[in-house]
């Protein structure tokens, strides 16, 4: 039976009472985490968001009646009690914030009983994937996701303070929007009033936030819900958050400073945290040759070296035919692994081939000097010993190689440098490494449509003296582009925005659109740049993935409320499901049931 609350207010939440406060009278209310019952003794754990506290019931200090309800609560009761904060008659518990202190109970309400919840209610729970998210509502009462939420508020409030006291205005975008297709899949709704029609919900607020640059607003700040139907995984829901911003009047540097100031005062005061600024800066290219990524993990070395030359003219057909055919030969040395078992290194390989790779060929550098390798016999002691000091390589170490089309290889090393990292322990999991990747790419080869695609998207400005390059060479055009990466994820990426509608045209025309295209889809952009564009620049943040990286948490869906599922379905509200005849039927629409 319910009781109510009438009567009683809340004075303090469980984990804010002290020994400060030993003989004040509290009221607290919250969730029965345990209780035992000593026969004339009942000790309860009392739960709410800020932690736990140790209700005592005994008989005296309660009425009978109340003494008697205590004994029978159980676990994900809600309750509120009234009593005295006394020191601890027991043992103190020194995991726990209130471990000194207890509660003597002077009145228990039970406001709500409760049936066996499926999984325990607490930290680091074994429970299946499945069943938290069918569950997530009590999921969510765990302390670890708790805390993560409360973490997510927190990065929230001081991202929207920072801004302010920049002069950031905070403006809303649609969310039911014009579908346009460069990019990942839009998500569609369709229109009642126009029937055929659809909206897309928005990937990002790209396209409003450079209109709102032209209507004069110069400093815009969203935390801005983006929708993309791509293939989810641990970094990536359908729908997730971006701190979106956009800036008049600036360039590279300006964009770069005012987050270095935003990341540094964010990092202190939610996690206490120092971030050294200026946050270091690489090249696209530098990242690429020395990690083999774009979003380089910075915590350790093992960096790649560039071979090809070492080895063109060597005896082993593997290297000479990849540089050959156009590609390169890089290696990466895992210091003082010379002895990993040949079963260890297999492993290396099939992980290498997994990144799709034809092999991975080692040279073990054994302590006497000797070669343990794969590909030794193919080569002269001279070639050898060369290739060794290419890398650097000192005896006790393990040399892997890779040779192939340079941007496989890019990734073959870069995927293997991480997985060594991890085995080898070389994340340092308590450091926050930043780091800008700028001058990306501005075009990308798709060998699937057979013409260059935006990297970043097609409003991206290029580097001036890159210019010319568009007609003779596109791909070797660098962007005015940066991403902001952190232990190895990229949060964060933006560039400087073209403004000039020669440039534009020339950018949709390399796009392989056609004039008409381009107005069609993006007119209300082109149109706006004819009536005064100020230059602007702009950048977003993956709040999810940012959230994540500050809490230790190893999947966005840990610090996202009501996550989805890789089929991108919601466990607990069952969505997307079907809708009723009517509804198709309003919005003109029939079901084409596919095979
Ligand atoms: P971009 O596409 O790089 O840039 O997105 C910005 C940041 O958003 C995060 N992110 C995601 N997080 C979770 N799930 C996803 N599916 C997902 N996709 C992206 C990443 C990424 O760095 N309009 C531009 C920004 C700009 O140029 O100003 C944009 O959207 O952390
Ligand atoms: P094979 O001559 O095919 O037996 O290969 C000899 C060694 O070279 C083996 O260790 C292979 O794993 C390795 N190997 C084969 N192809 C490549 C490649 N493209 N890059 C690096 N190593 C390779």
């Amino acid at each position: 039976m319910a009781e109510s609350m009438r009567g009683l207010h809340r004075s303090h939440r469980c984990a804010e009472v002290t020994k400060e406060m030993i003989g004040n009278e509290v009221t607290l209310m919250g969730w029965v985490q345990k209780s035992r019952n000593k026969g004339g003794i009942v000790f309860v754990d009392l739960r709410d968001r800020s932690g736990l506290i140790q209700l005592i019931f005994e008989n005296g200090s309660i009425d009978e009646a109340g003494f008697e309800k205590a004994g029978k609560l159980r676990s994900e009761f809600v309750i509120a009690v009234v009593g005295k904060v006394e020191a601890r008659s027991g043992a103190v518990n020194p995991n726990m914030a209130t471990g000194e202190i207890e509660i003597r109970v002077r009145e228990l309400r039970i406001l709500s009983e409760a049936e066996t919840p499926p999984f325990p209610i607490e930290e680091n729970s074994k429970t299946k994937d499945e069943v938290r998210l069918k569950y997530r509502y009590l999921d969510l009462r765990r302390p670890d996701l708790q805390r993560n939420l409360m973490l997510r508020s927190r990065v929230a409030t001081l991202t929207r303070q920072f801004f302010a006291q920049e002069g950031f205005l905070e403006i809303e975008t649609p969310m039911l929007t014009k579908s346009t297709p460069e990019g990942a899949r839009d998500y569609l709704v369709p229109s009642r009033v126009h029937p055929g029609s659809f909206y897309a919900l928005p990937q990002s607020p790209q396209i409003f936030k450079q209109l709102l640059m032209c209507a004069g607003y110069d400093r815009y700040i969203q935390i801005a819900r983006c929708f993309r139907d791509e293939d989810l995984r641990a970094d990536r829901q359908p729908e997730f958050t971006q701190i979106d911003m956009e800036l008049s009047f600036v360039d590279v540097d300006d964009v770069i400073d005012v987050n270095e100031r935003f990341l540094a005062y964010l990092f202190k005061e939610a996690l206490g945290a120092e971030v050294s600024l200026p946050i270091q800066r690489i090249t696209w290219q530098e990242a690429m040759d020395r990690f083999g990524s774009d979003k380089p993990d910075m915590r350790f070395g093992m960096e790649l070296h560039d071979v090809t030359d070492v080895v063109k003219d060597c005896g082993f057909a593997v290297f000479k035919g990849a540089v050959e055919q156009g590609g390169s030969v890089r290696g990466i040395n895992v210091k003082g692994q010379a002895g990993m078992p040949r079963k260890k290194i297999d492993k290396l390989v099939e992980f290498a081939k997994g990144y799709g790779a034809k092999g991975l060929a080692y040279l073990a550098v054994n302590e006497d000097g000797s070669y343990k390798s794969s590909f030794a016999k193919f080569m002269t002691e001279e070639e050898l010993s060369g290739l060794v000091k290419a890398m650097e390589g000192e005896p006790g170490d393990l040399l892997l190689f890779a040779a192939d089309k340079t941007k496989l290889v890019y990734d073959v090393l870069g995927g293997l440098r991480l997985e060594l990292g991890k085995q080898l322990e070389l994340m340092d999991k308590n450091e926050f490494r930043f780091v800008w990747v700028t001058e990306f790419p501005l075009l990308e080869w798709s060998e699937e449509e057979e013409r260059y695609t935006a990297m970043h998207h097609p409003f991206t400005m290029l580097m001036e003296e890159d210019l010319p390059l568009l007609d003779t060479d596109p791909g070797k055009v660098r962007a005015k582009a940066y991403d902001i990466v952190l232990n190895g994820n990229e949060i964060g990426g933006g560039s400087v925005r073209i403004f000039q509608n020669d440039i534009q045209e020339k950018m949709f025309e390399v796009l392989g659109f056609t004039k008409e295209a381009a107005y069609k889809q993006f007119g209300f952009l082109l149109n706006a740049f004819k009536y005064g564009v100020p230059p602007h620049a702009g950048l977003a943040y993956g709040l999810d993935r940012l959230v994540m990286l500050m809490a230790g948490a190893d999947s966005i869906r840990e610090v996202i409320a009501f996550p989805k599922v890789k089929d991108a379905s919601c466990l607990m509200s069952e969505a997307p499901s079907e809708v009723s005849e009517a509804q198709l039927e309003e919005l003109d629409l029939e079901i084409r049931h596919k095979e």
